[in-house]
């Protein structure tokens, strides 16, 4: 069976020119890249090449600013639990943080966390569209906020966020501003700069680079402490020995995700648009989530009425369908998604929900087929459902 996959916001496949860079690391060029010997000296070039790309896809002016992670998940963690307790040793009065209802897990939960050590923590609620509101900043910013975490791009909907705007607010009253870009770095033009950011969270494995790899934007200049301690890598922000393959495998994907953004936009937001007018006019009682116009290009986030979304993910999968109900990390804990329930849904709303996430790789074919499949097994699953009258 010919597999199709639609779930590259959980995950993308290493692309070959980034295996190609990273396959020396793995075997002649072996070198710790602290030692000062010829082997150490080759790795730590291929550190600073990789700290290079990742900087410029970005917009960073200083490569140097690039922090090597082991992924998005401990980049965020960084960011958060580095910027509160350094502000909190500067100036134990800066002990609030913002972040909203709709941030992934990695956010929410070292925010939960510094609640645990005493700092107060303020949720921002979203739009419909699963919008943070520039005013409702303005209203929870305090002067003892240290720290406002708002993501680039929604994980789930695909909703892209004023992020310019928030950065504004947030550094109108001295706060720091730090954005999860997980789902937006490699997909969208960022610009740190333009932007106003000054810490920006970033993984490998969304944008065809390996998993396990990240970095984190720390805007020159700005000092936070430290959450993993040891040897003093990453000029002190992160200890251990650099993941060498990986992190020369995601500079390279950097490279070319930035050489490929125009074509990429292009490409997979038509193929989306293609997607979604095929489901709405030809499934009945379905509807598209998130934004129509602030949104990432891959994304298509839908409801079926009637219908278990869960139910729907094994039944495309028997077809050889890949396909999400949201989170894939979330998964794990069976809840409801946090994302939906902040965006004021109802139970039927959430329960009927599913992710379509969208490639270069993907075709007009895979799209027919896949929504001829979609199209059958809403039918079926409807034909059983006790409100099947309601959808008939
Ligand atoms: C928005 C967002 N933040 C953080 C993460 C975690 O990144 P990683 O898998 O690299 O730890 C993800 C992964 O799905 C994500 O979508």
């Amino acid at each position: 069976m010919e597999r199709i996959y639609l779930d590259s916001a959980a995950s993308t496949p290493v692309a070959d020119e980034v295996i190609n860079e990273m396959i020396p690391y793995l075997k002649q060029q072996f070198g710790n890249p602290s030692s000062i010997h010829y082997f150490g000296r080759e790795t730590n070039r291929a550190l600073q090449l990789a700290r290079k790309r990742v900087a410029d896809l970005i917009g960073a002016t200083k490569p140097l600013e690039i922090t090597f992670t082991s992924g998005g998940t401990e980049a965020d963690n960084l960011a958060i639990k580095g910027t509160a307790e350094y502000v909190r040793i500067k100036d134990p009065s800066k002990n609030h943080i913002i972040t909203s209802y709709v941030e992934h897990d990695a956010v929410l939960e070292p925010c939960r966390d510094l609640e645990r050590l005493g700092y107060k923590v303020t949720f921002l609620p979203v739009t419909k569209e699963c919008l943070v509101e520039p005013k409702v900043l303005k209203e929870a910013i305090m002067s003892t906020t240290a720290l406002v975490s708002i993501m680039y791009a929604n994980n789930e909907v695909g909703t892209i966020q004023p992020v310019k705007e928030l950065a504004r607010i947030a550094h109108e009253s001295g706060a720091l501003f730090h954005t999860d870009a997980v789902q937006a770095a490699g997909k969208i033009s960022v610009d740190v700069n333009d932007l106003g950011i000054d810490l920006l969270s970033m993984s490998s494995h969304k944008i065809n680079g390996p998993k396990g790899v990240g970095a984190l934007y720390i805007r020159n200049g700005l000092e936070i402490m430290p959450i993993i301690h040891g040897g003093g890598q990453e000029s002190t922000m992160r200890s251990g020995t650099e993941n060498v393959p990986g992190i020369a495998g995601f500079g390279k994907a950097c490279e070319l995700a930035k050489a490929r953004m125009t074509e990429y936009e292009n490409y997979v937001s038509s193929l989306r648009d293609y997607f979604v007018d095929k489901v709405l006019s030809e499934i009945p009682y379905s509807r598209l989530n998130g934004s129509r116009t602030s949104r990432l290009a891959s994304n298509a986030h839908f409801t079926f009425f009637g219908v278990n979304g869960e139910d729907l993910i094994i039944k495309l999968d028997e077809s050889g369908i890949a396909a999400s109900t949201g989170s894939a990390c979330s998964v794990k804990k069976q809840k409801p998604s946090h994302v939906l329930k902040a965006m004021g849904f109802s139970y039927e709303e959430i329960t009927g929900s599913l992710r379509i996430s969208l490639s270069m790789k993907n075709t007009k074919e895979e799209v027919d087929r896949t929504v001829n499949v979609l199209a059958e097994v809403v039918r079926e699953l409807r034909s059983l459902s006790p409100f099947k009258s309601k959808y008939a």
